[in-house]
């Protein structure tokens, strides 16, 4: 479990995807990173480009989404901040943009990841809850968002847990996963 692909999806708190991906590396992961539109404006592209050991960019001439996801590219899938947007589109399998589109091309046993950050009224929204509690069931792995002031100057639920609470879940569902691996026949479900 060495190669991470860490993808960017536009909330406030994209910029700490960065941190994230540089945390990791120091702790000698292979880290590729790609973003939808929307965290690239909350991110510069440059600075994920440089941060991150390998970019990976949507192009209408390369099948980015099926290079970006073949078996020796990615052990571990982890969306930072993930949207709400985002957590609809894996839940109901739409494929409209690279990140979403890698998703669906994810290999049967990636170990997927998300970290949601929203405001308040829209993490307790039912459609965002019911997205949220689907993917756990789907075996997608994380932490709910942690209370805090928010960007929009709100106090209350929504925001990314700090950088070193994110790396450490990484780190225990990737031992969590290579420990299970290491039993023989185990197959994983989703
Ligand atoms: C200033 C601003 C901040 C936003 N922050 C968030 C956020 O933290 N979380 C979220 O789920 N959506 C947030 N949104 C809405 C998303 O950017 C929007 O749903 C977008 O379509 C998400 O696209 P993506 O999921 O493809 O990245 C924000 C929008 C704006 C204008």
């Amino acid at each position: 479990m060495k190669n991470i692909l860490v993808a960017v999806t536009g909330g406030i708190s994209a910029y700490k995807a960065v941190d994230v991906i540089s945390a990791l590396k120091k702790q000698g992961y292979h880290v590729s990173a790609m973003a939808t539109d929307s965290a690239l404006q909350f991110v510069s592209e440059n600075v994920l480009k440089i941060t991150a050991d390998r970019y990976w960019k949507h192009s209408w001439d390369d099948p980015v989404h099926i290079r970006a996801t073949e078996p020796d590219q990615v052990d571990v899938f982890v969306v930072i901040p993930a949207t709400a947007n985002i957590m609809a589109k894996i839940r109901w399998g739409i494929a409209d943009d690279l990140v979403s589109s890698t998703v669906l091309a994810l290999p049967k046993n990636t170990l997927k990841m998300m970290f949601c950050a929203c405001n308040t009224r829209m993490w307790e929204n039912e459609v965002v809850q019911g997205n949220f509690q689907e993917l756990r069931l789907k075996q997608w792995r994380g932490l709910n968002p942690v209370s805090g002031m928010l960007a929009c100057g709100t106090e209350g639920i929504g925001k990314l847990p700090p950088t070193k609470d994110i790396v450490e879940c990484i780190n225990k569902w990737i031992k969590a996963e290579t420990d299970l691996q290491t039993v023989k026949g185990y197959e994983k479900n989703n």
